[in-house]
């Protein structure tokens, strides 16, 4: 295959994968970016198909019908479900892991004891399988304590537990498999840490890799980071809170380790992995690999990538070493993400969506739930859309940002003013 005039298949309907599309093309190699199965703002702008996420045999044949030279897996259920492997079986390149590379976020319980055994700072830990030694190790353990989902759970299977007795019940009720199925049918209780969360990207190519600017995101509903979680109401990045010095600390201390444990552990690991850090008063200590590009952090980082991102992605699908040196733009992003009200709970639906008509500088929507209905675009999801502003600094990303939160309308809009207010209360 020539590097030029190239086709790409995004799969995926979110923020995230919107913002993949854009970015893929606009580089210089690619001819035409499709996407299955899309949104009501990626299908107005791609040509996309109605294949679903979880079709791994649909996904395969329409790659092979549109010929297509890349694909590009934007969310972790397809690459539990090993699509880059059965894509790889006909001959098609494709970015992100293998289903063996994505245990590390298919399985929080493999995970502990893969940072375990390779000496990666994370919480204490027990995994469990069983009701009784889990209750017998909870009563060794100082409130409060976090029980997890061992498996996937599309972010809802992380309990915070204020006392004991709520410990055991999140326990029973996981291992029972009432409340997350399957993926709770293991468990993992973990020491409660304290500190500043961060997200580091990384586009990785078994042991080599390129590290993206650090980024924040806010996962409560309300200002001041009050209320329900959800999948992420905003996001900014780079961050000042890591340092470069600090950086090349975590390269040492967490990322070099765990790159070189998947070698030893015979994975090849090729795609994204987002690795969630706590700082902690003991240093940054792992609380999550995912293994895909964060929603919404991807509209903040990709925008920042001075250089072009599908000689990346090809580079990692191909298992060809990264570059040294990547250029990341001297600016600062931040997204708002522009909920319906009720959301993480019940929300209306089927909303229509006025956009501005003439574009905002340094402002781009992206949508995530929006689907088309009679010509117009309309609410479909808890988070609709994602209002991004880029600039010089982050106060001037954000005014752009808020600038086109206020001229998008639909009935029942909802958003956090304060985006960013971490960030702003240290500078
Ligand atoms: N040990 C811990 N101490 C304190 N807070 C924690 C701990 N583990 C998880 N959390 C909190 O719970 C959130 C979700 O945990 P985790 O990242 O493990 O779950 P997830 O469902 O995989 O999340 P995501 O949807 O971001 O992939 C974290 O972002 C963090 O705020
Ligand atoms: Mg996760």
């Amino acid at each position: 295959m020539k590097d030029e005039n190239m086709k790409i298949l995004v799969i995926g309907s979110g923020g995230r994968e919107h913002t993949l599309a854009k970015e893929c093309a606009k580089s210089p190699l690619v001819g035409q970016v499709m996407v299955t199965p899309g949104n009501g703002g990626i299908n107005r702008e791609f040509t996309s198909f109605a294949v679903g996420v979880e079709d791994n045999r649909g996904i395969v044949s329409l790659a092979l019908d549109e010929n297509i030279d890349l694909v590009v897996v934007g969310p972790e259920v397809p690459l539990c479900n090993g699509l880059v492997d059965d894509l790889k079986a006909v001959g098609i390149l494709a970015y992100g892991p293998d289903a063996a590379g994505a245990q590390l976020e298919g399985s929080k319980a493999y995970t502990k004891d893969f940072l375990a055994k390779y000496s990666v700072p994370t919480a204490a830990y027990g995994n469990f399988s069983e009701v009784a030694p889990a209750l017998q190790y909870l009563e060794g353990c100082q409130p409060p304590v976090v029980v997890k989902a061992s498996g996937l759970a599309a972010g809802k299977g992380v309990l915070i537990c204020e006392n004991l007795q709520e410990a055991r019940a999140a326990v029973e009720d996981m291992l029972s498999g009432e409340s997350f199925g399957e993926s709770g049918k293991e468990v993992v209780i973990e020491e409660f840490l304290e500190g500043e969360e961060v997200s580091l990207h990384l586009i990785c190519s078994g042991e080599s890799y390129v590290a993206m600017p650090m980024s924040q995101d806010h996962k409560k509903v309300g200002e001041g980071d009050a209320g329900l979680n959800t999948g992420g109401m905003g996001a900014y990045a780079p961050t000042s809170l890591v340092t470069p010095g600090m950086l090349a600390r975590y390269e040492e201390e967490i990322v070099k380790p765990t790159l070189a444990g998947l070698k030893a552990e015979g994975v090849d690991f090729r795609g994204t992995l987002y690795i969630g850090l706590m700082l902690t008063e003991n240093g940054a200590k792992v609380l999550e690999f995912n293994v895909r590009f964060g929603d919404p952090e991807t509209q903040v980082i990709l925008p920042l990538l001075a250089n072009d991102l599908v000689e990346l992605l090809l580079k990692s699908a191909r298992g060809e070493p990264m570059p040294d040196q990547v250029a990341f733009k001297d600016e600062s992003a931040m997204v708002v993400v522009l909920a319906s009200h009720g959301y993480p709970g019940a929300y209306p639906k089927g909303e229509v969506i006025t956009e501005p008509e003439t574009p905002i500088a340094d402002a781009v929507l992206i949508h995530a739930g929006t689907r088309e209905k009679d010509g117009k675009v309309v609410t479909a999801g808890g988070r609709v859309l994602g209002a991004v502003g880029t600039g010089a600094s982050l106060t001037a990303a954000r005014d752009r940002a808020y600038e086109l939160v206020e001229a998008v309308s639909y009935e029942s809009k909802y958003f956090r003013s304060d985006i960013g207010h971490r960030e702003f209360s240290r500078t």
